[in-house]
This record gives C-alpha cells, sequence and structure tokens, in this order.
C-alpha cells in the first residue's frame, strides 16, 4: 500500500490507493506515545485506531477497509469512519424549509435523506493539511450540493493529545442552510475483527431520548430513559437488553437512537464511556454537540470483509455519533441546527481511550 511515506512531524503521509478518475487518495499517520491514528482524505474517514489495552498491547478498535477500494466498493454504505454531512442522520423525505424557501434532498433511505444524501460529505475526496500533531480535512461543498443551500466550508482537524483523538469542526455559509457534521468511526473496543460488540459496557450520560417512527425519525419529543432498555445512566452491557420485547428496539432491529445529552449544548461533557472486559480499553467520549446517536451496527450483514479479512457480522461495531438530532430542521423544538453567513460553527468531540483492570 505505502508508496512514498514523507515524514511530516508526528504525522506521515502515505499513499492509500486512488479514485475512479485517478486522482491519488492519501492516508495520513498520527501518532503519539499511546494511539495511532491513521485519516485517510477519502471521506475524511478514521480508518484505524491503535490504542493499548490493559496488557500495553496495541490493537485496531475501529472497523474499515485497508485501502480506498474498500470503501469504494461498497454497494450499501456503511460510512466506516467518515466524516458525514451536510446533515448526519436522517431529515424526513429529505424536505425543510428555511426563510419560506423549500428544499429537496434526493432520499436514500425509505423516502428520507440519511447522512446528507446519496453522495454526502462521505463520497467526498477532501483536502488534506498536516499539522504539528493532526491533519486538518477541508472541504468547499457549493451551493446546491445534494440540494442544499449555501456554499458551505468546512474544515475538520483530527489532532492527537496524549491518549486522545480530538475532532474539532469549523464551517461557514454564505447563505441560510442547516448543517449536522458527525464522525461515524464504528468501535470494537476487543479489537476489529474480533466479533460483536455485545459484551462491551456502555454508560450514556442522558436522562431522555429521542423515540422515532418506522423510517427512524423522531416523533413525540424526548421521552425519559428510566424503565426503558434506554437507560444507560449506569454502564450496562450492550447486549443485556437489546432483545427486549420493546417496540423502539424491534424497529431498529437493536439501537438506533439519538439520546439527548445532559449538560449545556455548546460545552465540552461527558457524553459516553464504553468499556470493554475482555481487554480492559475504555473510551470516553466528551463533546460540545447536544446529542448522541447510540447505533449498534444492526445492519451489518457479514457480506463485507474488513481490514482483518474476517467478515464485519451484525453487532460487529458500534457509533457513537455525537451531534444534533436527527430531522432537527422539521422539529423547531428541538436544538437549531441553521447556519447563517457571518457565523461560524464550531464543533468539538473527544474520544480518549485509557484502560481498566
Ligand atoms: C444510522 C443508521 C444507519 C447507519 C449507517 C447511522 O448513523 O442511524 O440507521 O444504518 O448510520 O448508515
Amino acid at each position: 500500500m505505502t508508496i512514498s511515506q514523507a515524514a511530516l512531524g508526528a504525522v506521515t503521509k502515505a499513499s492509500f490507493g486512488k479514485m475512479p478518475d485517478g486522482t491519488p487518495v492519501d492516508v495520513y499517520t498520527l501518532t503519539s506515545p499511546g494511539l495511532e491514528v491513521r485519516i485517510t482524505n477519502a471521506g475524511a474517514r478514521v480508518v484505524s485506531i491503535l490504542a493499548k489495552d490493559r496488557d500495553g498491547k496495541m490493537g485496531d478498535v475501529v472497523l474499515g477497509y485497508n485501502s480506498v477500494d474498500g470503501y469504494l466498493a461498497e454497494t450499501s454504505k456503511t460510512y466506516f469512519g467518515a466524516i458525514v454531512g451536510r446533515y448526519g442522520n436522517r431529515i424526513r423525505n429529505g424536505q425543510f424549509t428555511i426563510d419560506g424557501h423549500s428544499y429537496q434532498i434526493p432520499p436514500n433511505n425509505n423516502g428520507n435523506a440519511l447522512h446528507g444524501g446519496p453522495h454526502g460529505f462521505d463520497d467526498q475526496l477532501w483536502t488534506g493539511t498536516p499539522l504539528p500533531d493532526g491533519v486538518e480535512m477541508s472541504l468547499v461543498s457549493k451551493d446546491g450540493d445534494m440540494g442544499f443551500p449555501g456554499t458551505l466550508t468546512v474544515h475538520v482537524r483530527y489532532t492527537l493529545h496524549g491518549n486522545a483523538l480530538h475532532i474539532d469542526y469549523a464551517a461557514t455559509t454564505d447563505k441560510t442552510t442547516v448543517v449536522n457534521l458527525t464522525n461515524h468511526a464504528y468501535f470494537n473496543l476487543s479489537g476489529d475483527g474480533s466479533g460483536t460488540i455485545l459484551g462491551e459496557n456502555l454508560m450514556l450520560n442522558a436522562d431522555a431520548y429521542t423515540p422515532v417512527d418506522a423510517g427512524l425519525i423522531p416523533v413525540g419529543g424526548p421521552k425519559p430513559v428510566a424503565g426503558t432498555p434506554f437507560d444507560f445512566r449506569k454502564a450496562t452491557a450492550i447486549g443485556a437488553r437489546i432483545g427486549d420485547a420493546n417496540e423502539q428496539l424491534k424497529i431498529a432491529g437493536g439501537y438506533d437512537h439519538n439520546w439527548v445529552l445532559n449538560g449545556k449544548p455548546g460545552e465540552l461533557k461527558l457524553a459516553a464511556k464504553l468499556s470493554d472486559p475482555k481487554s480492559g480499553r475504555v473510551l470516553t467520549v466528551t463533546t460540545t454537540e447536544p446529542g448522541v446517536q447510540f447505533y449498534s451496527g444492526n445492519f451489518l450483514d457479514g457480506t463485507k470483509l474488513g481490514k482483518t479479512g474476517a467478515p464485519y457480522g451484525k453487532n460487529s461495531g458500534l457509533c457513537l455519533e455525537t451531534q444534533h438530532y436527527p430531522d432537527s430542521p422539521n422539529q423547531p423544538a428541538f436544538p437549531s441546527t441553521e447556519l447563517k453567513p457571518g457565523k461560524t460553527l464550531h464543533s468539538t468531540t473527544v474520544f480518549a481511550f485509557s484502560t481498566e483492570k
């Protein structure tokens, strides 16, 4: 895979293959004493994260492919490790209105728009700029791209701080638009290709979640998690209640919902803590976003072979997508996703790794 490797401080760049039109694709390797993270400019994706287990052994804890070819070959999209946008998660019927103007995003998920429509930011070749401790991925999305108004300029910075991967998002527009950016990494703390995440313990810092309709769009507003299988306020094994006779779990084939995070939107606060009894690895997620979409990898069906050659079956990884709530452009009671000219969207999420006995 590595054709040439240019040293860029703690960051190195190598070839990750080519786009169908022959454009070269890069992969950047970020290294700190406890972490090694690879990021490609194809979809601004996280390709791998090597983190220590309780014995100090490094293991890859995210799902993905060994070159850009794997991502390009997907016939049904997983969004492995990608920055999704302009609008992470769903917009009902792909429609919304801003200042009296109606906009239509081409529906790509049961009549709704998912992750910015059929060719979202995951499909784009971003521009990578190495930083002393990371890499910045930049993209200019044209006015009308996938039906969204305004030229949107996006910068996503991935930087390493000890055992933590920081993701800082910035976006500006020249027309009022809606934006919801997140990273779609699938974690498996036992290791990529090692089986399911059902035995990993999850804590979500949320008293409420947003129940969904059959199309996985929130309906009826936030509801308390208390007394439901959606109560992760105390760390609980993901598999403990995933098979419960619960209408919401049935609709999604497991967990695929937005949790309303406790604390103030805009302030960096605890969102989630995932721990793995097998390896001792712990992932702590903090964010400035108001919500987190916990998706338990329900639609992975074993047809895709990952970096280790093992098939990615149901629940072989999970996503903790820190973001605004799904369908916010149509739900005025939700925190707003509108971005106006002259304003800059700023958002930060930190994935910090540690171990326990
Ligand atoms: C969504 C899932 C979807 C997955 C992959 C998640 O963010 O909530 O419903 O299947 O992304 O597209």
